[in-house]
């Protein structure tokens, strides 16, 4: 009887680290202007040189890739890969694109990705809230 209570405890135990886990993933960190400001740093450093200062995809190597860098001025719904989900654009930031030159930014701590989610969302007309 004993054995059976440790297997339980020890079962609900697990469950609830799985469920901790996959919550701690799901749950993205909250829209702040710090950290904003921390993705319009890491964009200035990481990615203006294709998709431009002004976000329109027109940065120095922008300009002659093929597929061209997202217009990030457009409605947000009309991003082709993230059709207004942030998730997704932490996604693509995560996980890159195939076959493009937007490549994966893993080594970014999932903070640091966060900001650049909500930064660049920003530049999207209208501004969406949320
Ligand atoms: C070497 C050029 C290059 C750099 C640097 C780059 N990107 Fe991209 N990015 C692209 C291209 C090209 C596409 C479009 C690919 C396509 O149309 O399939 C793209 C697409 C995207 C999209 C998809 C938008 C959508 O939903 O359609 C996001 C988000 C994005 N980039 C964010 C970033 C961020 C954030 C950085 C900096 C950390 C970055 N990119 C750096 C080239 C680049």
């Amino acid at each position: 009887m004993k054995r059976w209570t440790g297997f339980i405890v020890l079962s609900f135990f697990f469950i609830f680290l799985l469920w901790s886990q996959s919550f701690g993933q799901s749950a993205p960190p909250k829209k702040t202007p710090e950290l904003i400001n921390q993705g319009k740093k890491l964009y200035e450093q990481n990615c203006v040189t294709c998709h431009g200062t002004k976000g329109d995809g027109k940065g120095q190597l922008g300009a002659a890739l093929k597929p061209s860098p997202r217009d990030f001025n457009i409605p947000f719904k009309q991003w082709v890969h993230s059709k207004g989900d942030l998730k997704k654009v932490f996604a693509v930031i995560t996980k890159g694109i195939p076959n493009t030159s937007m490549v994966k930014w893993d080594q970014l701590s999932e903070q640091e990705r966060w900001a650049l989610v909500y930064f660049v969302v920003e530049f999207a007309a209208p501004p969406k809230k949320k």
